[in-house]
C-alpha cells in the first residue's frame, strides 16, 4: 500500500510519537508491503496561511492569475500526496490541549475547496478522502482519556476529527498514549505500553484490509 506519514513532533530522537510511529511502520511492514511517501512537518512546515493565499484559495479556478496558481502550488502538491495514498499516518504531540502549530498549518494546505472536498448540487460537502485508512498516533504528557478529570481539556481530538472528517475521513483510527511526562515511571510505561499493543492491532488490521 501506498502510505503517507506525516511526523510532527519539535523533538527528535527522544520524541515518543516519531518512535510510536515508526514502531507502526516497522510492524505494518512486516505484515505487507509498504511504500512510504514521508513528511517531517516540524522541518518543512508548509507556508502558514497569508492573505494571498485566503484570496486565491475561494477564487474559481477558471479566474485565478498565474500568481494565485503559484501561491497555492505548495498546497496543491500536498493535496495530491494525500490523495494519492492508500493510507496515512499522522504522529504528533499534544500542545497546550491542542495539536501542534507545525500540523495546523499543514491542516490549514489540506482542507481545499474542490480538491480534497467538493460541494454537491444540493450544496453538501463531499470529502474526498473516503478511500484513505487513516492513523493518528498522539502523544500527551498528561492522562486526557475520556472519564478522567482533564478529559475535558481534549481540544486535540475534536479538533482533528472535524477537520479530517469534512475532507472525508470518517472513522479514522486513534492510538493515544497518555501519561507519557507528568507521571511516574511506571505509568508512562504502561502508557507506551499500551500504546504499542493498540498499534499493533491495527496494524494487523490494515494488513488484513480492514
Ligand atoms: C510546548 C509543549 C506543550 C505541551 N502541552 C501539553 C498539554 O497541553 N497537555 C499534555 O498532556 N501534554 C503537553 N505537553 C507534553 C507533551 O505532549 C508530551 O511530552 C508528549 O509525549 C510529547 O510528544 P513527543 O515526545 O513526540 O514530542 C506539552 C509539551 C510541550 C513541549
Amino acid at each position: 500500500m501506498k502510505l503517507m506519514h506525516v511526523d510532527a513532533s519539535a523533538k527528535r530522537e527522544r520524541s515518543n510519537s516519531r518512535s510510536l510511529a515508526r514502531f507502526f511502520l516497522d510492524r505494518l511492514s512486516e505484515r505487507t508491503s509498504v511504500e512510504v511517501d514521508y513528511l517531517d512537518v516540524a522541518i518543512d512546515t508548509p507556508p502558514h496561511v497569508t492573505e494571498a493565499f485566503a484570496i486565491a484559495t475561494y477564487t474559481p479556478e477558471e479566474n485565478r492569475t498565474q500568481a494565485m496558481r503559484d501561491t497555492l502550488a505548495h498546497s496543491d502538491a500536498l493535496c495530491r500526496r494525500l490523495l494519492q495514498a492508500d493510507a496515512l499516518v499522522f504522529a504528533m504531540p499534544m500542545y497546550n490541549f491542542s495539536i501542534p502549530s507545525a500540523f495546523k498549518a499543514f491542516v490549514d494546505n489540506i482542507v481545499r475547496t474542490n480538491i480534497t472536498y467538493k460541494q454537491a448540487v444540493d450544496g453538501s460537502y463531499v470529502g474526498q478522502l473516503e478511500r484513505q485508512k487513516t492513523l493518528f498516533i498522539t502523544t500527551r504528557g498528561a492522562d486526557l482519556r475520556p472519564g478522567g478529570p482533564l478529559a475535558a481539556y481534549d481540544a486535540l481530538t475534536p479538533s482533528l476529527r472535524a477537520a479530517f472528517g469534512f475532507i472525508g475521513v470518517s472513522s479514522p483510527w486513534f492510538v493515544d498514549a497518555q501519561p507519557l511526562q507528568f507521571a511516574d515511571q511506571e505509568a508512562r510505561e504502561a502508557a507506551l505500553a499500551r500504546a504499542r499493543a493498540e498499534l499493533d492491532e491495527v496494524a494487523v488490521e490494515w494488513a488484513e484490509g480492514n
